[in-house]
């Protein structure tokens, strides 16, 4: 063994490197992965949940090549490309209701940030201008990247507890899990009971909040939770009522991932304010959009000398490149009907995946379209999660990629995100390999965990 092999140069997110085994990419193609020492691997969570339409799409490559023969990146402060231009037209075009004002970024988490001042400074500087509302209302077990400011909307202890000291603190709305119901709510009273969480909030502190910030239908990150039919509508309904701007983090649920092209079109809602990342150059190249209906942008409006400009940029933001690659990534949804499958889909991956309902560790089966989630629980009567010593959402990934699956895990959930053009067949195989990893890693059900916690050691 090489005795530096612990000293890696690349220093990984969220990746314990005293015990990190290298994994090294040397091509892909479709949904398949070819590592360097020749083993293929299916891209069960679509490269951390932004590829769309496969590795390798002539089409998206052709796109990157044409444009770096034209021009590779200049700025957007105060000037563009052409290709970054017909972006934000297709963009304002595609997106939900009237959202038409496009500010690019490189990554989710700076869309956020930007989604984050932008409704500050709205409030501050609009005709009838709201200073006082300096605050946000973020839901229970949120997450919406890692930067200072996403870090602060974020409600992951186990990611954000630790940076608490340098964080501001967002009011703190419920987890809207259709799981674990709390007391007294069942399935039919779920939706109102968390929009009456939301009400009673904003009754409180309307008068103090720039924002509502919520992934809808599908908190990804906090592990696949998924909300009650009606709650992302009732929150708009709420927001309106009160007066408080809808920031709708699609990051993870935008383009087709749960079977719209946007998750707010399930239940007909136009955010004020929407995030985009991942999926918007079908998970090419880094970029990241937020974009603003009217409203807000005319805020913004007024001459120069006045200072209302946003006071916000980033060098890379719109990317010319990335640009052309959103661009053959939208002109592909909208010749492939890669959307419209989705549904299809997700309902043959879902019912293959049934098969693992009556094993006595499998929780809960839950998401939207092609955003799934599978906890496993120590108990599932009483819904009681395994120890986290026990590491066996890890156990059970690295179990599948000796099956030649790459799936990674969110504590005991397994996320199951492959890209929206997987076949019949490749679905089937991914179904088919996370159960016998569960199966082989959790045999007699919980007392299997014994066996695991032994074996976990030696797991990279
Ligand atoms: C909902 C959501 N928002 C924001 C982000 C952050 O995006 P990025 O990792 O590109 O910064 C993520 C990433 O997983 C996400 O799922």
């Amino acid at each position: 063994m090489n005795p530096r092999s612990h000293h890696h140069a690349h220093w990984h997110g969220f990746t314990q490197m005293a015990e990190y085994e290298p994994l090294v990419i040397e091509r892909a193609e479709g949904c398949w992965l070819t590592t360097t020492d020749g083993r293929r691997l299916f891209d069960g969570v679509a490269s951390l949940w932004c590829n769309v339409h496969g590795h390798g799409h002539p089409h998206i490559n052709k796109a990157i090549r044409d444009q770096l023969e034209r021009v590779a990146h200049v700025t957007t402060l105060g000037m563009s490309s052409d290709t970054t231009e017909r972006l934000a037209q297709l963009l304002a075009k595609i997106t939900p209701g009237d959202l038409s004002h496009v500010f690019f970024s490189s990554d989710g988490s700076s869309a956020v940030e930007a989604a984050l001042k932008m409704a500050f400074q709205y409030w501050q500087q609009r005709e009838d201008p709201r200073p006082k509302k300096t605050r946000y209302l973020a839901l229970g077990s949120a997450y919406h990247g890692d930067t200072t400011g996403a870090v602060s909307l974020g409600g992951i202890s186990y990611f954000h507890e630790l940076f608490g000291p340098i964080l501001f603190s967002p009011i703190r709305g419920p987890v809207p899990c259709s799981y674990r119901l709390p007391e007294g709510v069942n399935e039919s009273s779920a939706c109102d009971h968390y929009a009456q969480t939301i009400e009673a909030l904003l009754e409180e502190h309307a008068p103090t909040i720039a924002a509502v910030v919520m992934e809808p239908l599908v908190q990804g990150a906090g592990g696949m939770i998924t909300h009650p039919i009606g709650f992302l509508g009732r929150v708009r309904e709420l927001c309106d009522r009160y007066e408080v701007l809808l920031i709708c983090d699609e990051v993870a649920t935008g383009f087709g991932r749960t079977g719209r092209m946007f998750a707010s079109q399930h239940e007909s809602v136009t955010p004020d304010i929407l995030c985009l990342g991942k999926g918007l150059t079908g998970g090419y190249l880094p970029l990241a959009a937020t974009v603003a209906r009217p409203h807000v942008y005319k805020a913004f409006l007024a001459p120069q000398t006045e200072s209302r400009q946003f006071f916000h940029g980033h060098t890379f933001g719109g990317n010319p490149l990335a640009a052309a690659a959103a661009i053959a990534s939208i002109e592909l949804f909208q010749s492939s009907g890669v959307v419209e499958s989705v549904d299809a889909k997700a309902a043959r991956l879902r019912h293959r995946l049934g098969q693992a309902t009556d094993h006595p560790n499998v929780g809960d089966i839950r998401g939207r379209g092609l955003m799934i989630g599978i906890e496993l629980v120590a108990d599932r009567e009483s819904k009681t999660a395994f120890d986290p010593k026990h590491q066996i959402g890890r156990a059970v990934c690295h179990n599948a990629m000796r099956r030649g699956v790459w799936i990674r895990p969110l504590g005991d959930v397994i996320v199951v995100v492959p890209p929206l053009v997987a076949e019949n067949d490749e679905l089937d195989n991914l179904a088919d390999v996370i159960i016998e990893s569960v199966e082989s890693e959790l045999p007699g059900g919980d007392s299997g965990v014994s066996t695991i916690a032994s074996r976990v050691e030696q797991i990279p």
